[in-house]
């Protein structure tokens, strides 16, 4: 008889104690896991898609929502830049993070200085970039499962372009949308998935695709991910 079926006299051994407080402590971890997966469900479809263009070129200006300088928002808007330029689009990438992009202030005095907005500020290089682009596309990292303040930011200084008012309009007609965040779970992109649907609801802007890329966190992490290769896919195919 092996030692681990007991001590003989009533008592069970310590190995045997052991393997089932292993046991114990290998479920509770499964159950926290498990608890944190669906206690945090969303009702919103995360999806990354792409659609195919016309094949005629077209005039894209690329948002992007991150500060730091060639990270992971950063390089899958390149990627995305390179597919677009090689299909023969014209593409100005304008990085909201590296500009002075002030919050709008709801003054409602957008257009009364013949601008868009009264803000002197980095917007000025921004709204002519914004009134010659057909498509527009959003790149940002997640920040607090959202896009970033500083994408936001310019998102909000569009509020002009929506006032009855308006001396000039975007030629914007068509939107595309690329996101990555650390979170491993697609649903963690499930505000700024919606925020983009409805905003596309609002402006009658058709939405010509979509890539979240999940579980890149630290600087350049996305190098090598295969996100890189869809990205500029969607390029080329815009
Ligand atoms: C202020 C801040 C908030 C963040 N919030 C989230 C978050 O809510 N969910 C997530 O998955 N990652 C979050 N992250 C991580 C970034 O999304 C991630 O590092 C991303 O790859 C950064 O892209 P970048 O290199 O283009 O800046 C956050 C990072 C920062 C700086």
């Amino acid at each position: 008889m092996s030692q681990e079926k007991g001590t003989g006299d009533g008592r069970v051994s310590r190995r045997k104690l052991l393997s089932w407080a292993g046991l114990t402590a290998a479920l509770a971890a499964v159950a926290g896991l498990a608890y944190r997966h669906f206690s945090a469900t969303s009702a919103v479809k995360v999806e990354s898609f792409m659609t195919r263009g016309q094949g005629q070129a077209k005039n894209i200006l690329v948002l992007t929502g991150s500060g730091r300088v060639q990270g992971n928002s950063d390089r899958l808007a390149e990627a995305f830049a390179k597919g677009a330029r090689e299909a023969g689009h014209t593409v100005n990438v304008f990085p909201t993070g590296r500009h002075n992009l002030r919050a709008c202030m709801h003054c409602e005095g957008c257009w009364s200085k013949g601008k868009p907005c009264v803000l002197a500020d980095d917007f000025d290089t921004l709204f002519p970039l914004l009134e010659q682009a057909e498509l527009l596309v959003f790149c940002s990292p997640l920040y607090w499962y959202n896009f970033s303040g500083h994408i936001k930011a310019a998102m909000d200084r569009m509020y002009p372009y929506s006032k009855k008012e308006r001396l000039r309009d975007m030629r914007v007609h068509e939107t595309m949308l690329l996101m990555c965040g650390q979170s491993h779970f697609l649903r963690s992109f499930a505000g700024p998935a919606e925020a983009y649907r409805q905003m596309l609801g609002y402006k009658r802007w058709k939405d010509r695709g979509r890539l979240f890329v999940t579980g890149v966190d630290e600087f350049g992490e996305i190098a090598g991910n295969r996100a890189l290769r869809t990205a500029e896919d969607m390029g080329r195919n815009a």
